[in-house]
């Protein structure tokens, strides 16, 4: 520890769609530890904001005839009264698009630029003729270099998950008007992030916060480093300094979003912002999603050792969220939204936090389904915590009108140490589920030890007795209160105050656990979770499967009709695969020759994962003959094999028929 302040950041969100459960998984762990630190007398700063630039915000806010600016603001305020509803709160929320975060980016921009960190270079990029504009990002699509996949301009998103430069993409096609895009040459800007690879290789082995973080970074910096154009032709952005038909690349005005947002906390605080980003050792940790972990611990790191900026003390990845087992995907209807499918439904905030933080460990991936929520909500929450303090409590109260003032014996003060130990080691190093765990082991704890004590069989014959087991439950209680606040904010509040104390949970320190409750009286307590009921449960899952329902019709109906004219256009043909063989630096493809009956083809295939040569070689399989030539990998394809569905089940004659017959 360095002595310095903590400041704790979460991955900024775009301002082009609602807050879902899948982004919750940044916010809710970092919104744990931010308070659990608290409670451990850390001075802690927490900074978010919102991320407005970039072309999806573009076309979304084209689609819905709004600027991108209102767009973004609607949206922004959507996200920051969403977190609240959640009871994440921020220090500072601000927007990338305020003027701080122009003037900070520009300023270091310009840094990076005298520093030669920043070079120009001219090169090839997409550009319409029809609508006469340059084409950056996802204003094209078009086929991925690296597999083959559908891709956008700039990320396979559907492959390889390649991040794609511009002009990279091949057989690009606008995204506005459709039509074929073309190359054409302009000037565009670099930042040298090749330069940094000595850097990278001491920095990333040393960077804090979670070991996935770390380690796919490390694998990335090991392979290549690639400069990175870090200008796009567009309006909506931070100007490029001295060019105005420039705009940075989104994923340089967003990170530095971080110094803008905390500049403009400390404006308000009174505080100096040069102490959480200046000097040799910083406490910025970054709470992210495992898909941004290249940016945040190869591309930020660099830029801010470039500029002169400290450099991040640690970087806290997630697992990603899955709906039902599925990719989370909004076109697919494989989403929960966080207002309308959850606290619209009348769920309470902390049921959700809970999920998200213990159902599994942080760095692995979350799936989310109604029925595993309703099974941890009864049995964990309504069965071992909620059910511990209510008997407690209820005991108390009937038989003791209240707490007595009986200091807990030494057994259970040691108990509740060691949980504090164990919770605070878990805490340290972001295992959140290990935490939570833990706490509910002493729940369960306190419920043998009640059920075993017995004292409303012993308070017949030893009221003394009765009573001095009833003080240790109530320590129990005491310190899991204490300790689930992090966890359960409006719930941990509510039970504090059934204990009898006025004021608010959240200013007392976790270390009180184990300090004496003193006699008071308390009102009769209520039960402090409610169980999750099939039916509310169904209907819930109604909700989800009608929407999936809903976006397959639709895409049916986007598909629309083909007339048989234009489908005979379409040569399908029967073909034997004679070989088979992988494609060099690629995991998803096969170079596959087919006998045609008029002679062999070669087409580039991506179904490498999910069958070996020798089970291809000598099968026959549906092929589309006249596709036009593309080349993938280095590699000209000459067609498309059919196959159907996630893994690739090839659609196969089922009858013996010679190569080359037609599938009519
Ligand atoms: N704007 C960028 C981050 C810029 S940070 C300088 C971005 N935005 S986002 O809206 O797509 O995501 C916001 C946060 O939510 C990110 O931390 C991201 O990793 C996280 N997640 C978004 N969808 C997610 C899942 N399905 N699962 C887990 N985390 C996810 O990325
Ligand atoms: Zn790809």
């Amino acid at each position: 520890m360095s002595g310095k302040p903590l400041l704790v950041t979460c991955g900024l969100p775009y301002t082009n769609g609602p807050c879902h459960i899948g982004h919750l998984r940044t916010y809710v762990p970092a919104d744990c530890y931010v308070r659990y630190m608290r409670r451990t007398g850390e001075d802690v700063v927490f900074i978010c904001g919102s991320d407005n630039h970039g072309t999806p915000i573009v076309i979304s806010a084209e689609q819905e005839g709004a600027s991108p600016r209102e767009l973004s603001e609607r949206y922004h305020r959507h996200f920051d009264s969403t977190f609240r509803r959640m009871l994440i709160w921020f220090d500072r929320f601000g927007m990338t698009d305020d003027p701080v975060n122009h003037e900070t980016t520009r300023s270091i921009v310009q840094r990076l630029l005298d520093r030669g960190y920043i070079y120009a270079r001219t090169i090839r990029q997409s550009y319409c003729p029809d609508c006469s504009r340059f084409l950056p990002d996802r204003y094209v699509e078009g086929v991925c270099p690296y597999c083959g996949a559908i891709a956008r301009g700039d990320e396979c998103d559907q492959g390889c998950g390649q991040h794609l430069e511009p002009g990279e993409i091949r057989d690009a096609v606008c995204k506005i008007c459709g039509a074929k895009a073309e190359l054409r040459e302009q000037e565009h800007y670099f930042f040298r992030l090749s330069g940094f690879k000595e850097f990278l290789l001491k920095y990333v082995p040393e960077l804090r916060g979670t070991a996935n973080a770390r380690n796919y970074a490390l694998g990335w910096v090991k392979e290549a480093l690639h400069d990175w154009c870090i200008t796009r032709t567009l309006d909506w952005g931070v100007r490029f300094p001295g060019r105005d038909d420039l705009v940075v690349y989104v994923w340089v005005d967003a990170p530095i979003g971080y110094i803008s947002f905390t500049k403009e906390w400390a404006e308000t605080a009174g505080a100096d912002w040069t102490e959480y980003w200046c000097g040799d050792e910083t406490r910025v940790t970054h709470f992210i999603g495992g898909d941004i972990i290249y940016h945040h611990c190869i591309f930020w790191p660099a830029l801010l050792a470039g500029a002169g900026y400290g450099l991040p003390y640690a970087v806290v990845a997630s697992g990603m969220v899955t709906i039902e087992g599925k990719k989370f995907s909004k076109s697919r209807g494989y989403v929960v939204w966080t207002n309308d499918d959850y606290l619209d439904q009348g769920l309470p905030p902390d049921y959700l936090r809970y999920y998200l933080l213990s159902y599994t460990n942080h760095t692995k991936e979350l799936d989310f389904s109604w029925k595993v929520f309703q099974e941890r909500v009864n049995n964990e929450l309504v069965g071992t915590l909620g059910n511990f303090i209510y008997r407690t409590m209820h005991f108390a109260q009937k038989e003791f009108g209240g707490v007595p003032g009986v200091p807990a014996e030494p057994a259970i003060v040691e108990e509740i140490e060691r949980t504090l130990g164990a919770v605070d080691a878990s805490m340290q190093n972001y295992e959140f589920k290990n935490a939570a765990d833990t706490m509910m082991a002493l729940a369960s704890f306190g419920n043998s030890y009640i059920q075993n004590a017995a004292p409303w069989k012993l308070i017949k014959q030893d009221r003394g007795a009765a009573e001095q087991v009833i003080a240790n439950c109530l320590q129990i209680v005491k310190a899991l209160v204490l300790l689930f606040e992090p966890l359960m904010p409006e719930t941990a509040q509510r039970a504090w105050r059934m204990l009898g104390y006025d004021d608010r949970v959240a200013d007392h320190g976790v270390h009180e656990a184990t300090t004496p409750l003193g006699a008071r009286a308390i009102a009769k307590p209520a039960p402090l979770f409610a169980k999750m009921e099939d039916a509310k449960i169904r209907d819930l899952e109604a909700i989800l499967a009608a929407r999936v329902g809903e976006t397959k019709r639709m895409r049916k109906q986007a598909k629309g009709t083909v007339s048989i004219d234009l489908f005979s256009q379409l040569d399908i043909k029967v073909g034997r695969i004679v070989a088979a063989e992988p494609i060099r630096g690629s995991k998803n493809l096969y170079r596959l020759m087919i006998d045609l009956g008029d002679g062999q083809r070669q087409i580039v295939s991506g179904i490498a994962q999910f069958y070996t040569p020798d089970e291809l070689i000598g099968r026959d399989v549906a092929v589309i003959a006249n596709l036009e030539p593309t080349t993938i990998f280095g590699v000209e394809s000459q067609g498309m094999i059919l196959a159907a569905g996630d893994e690739a089940s090839l659609i196969v004659p089922l009858r013996p028929v010679k190569p080359g017959t037609a599938v009519r």
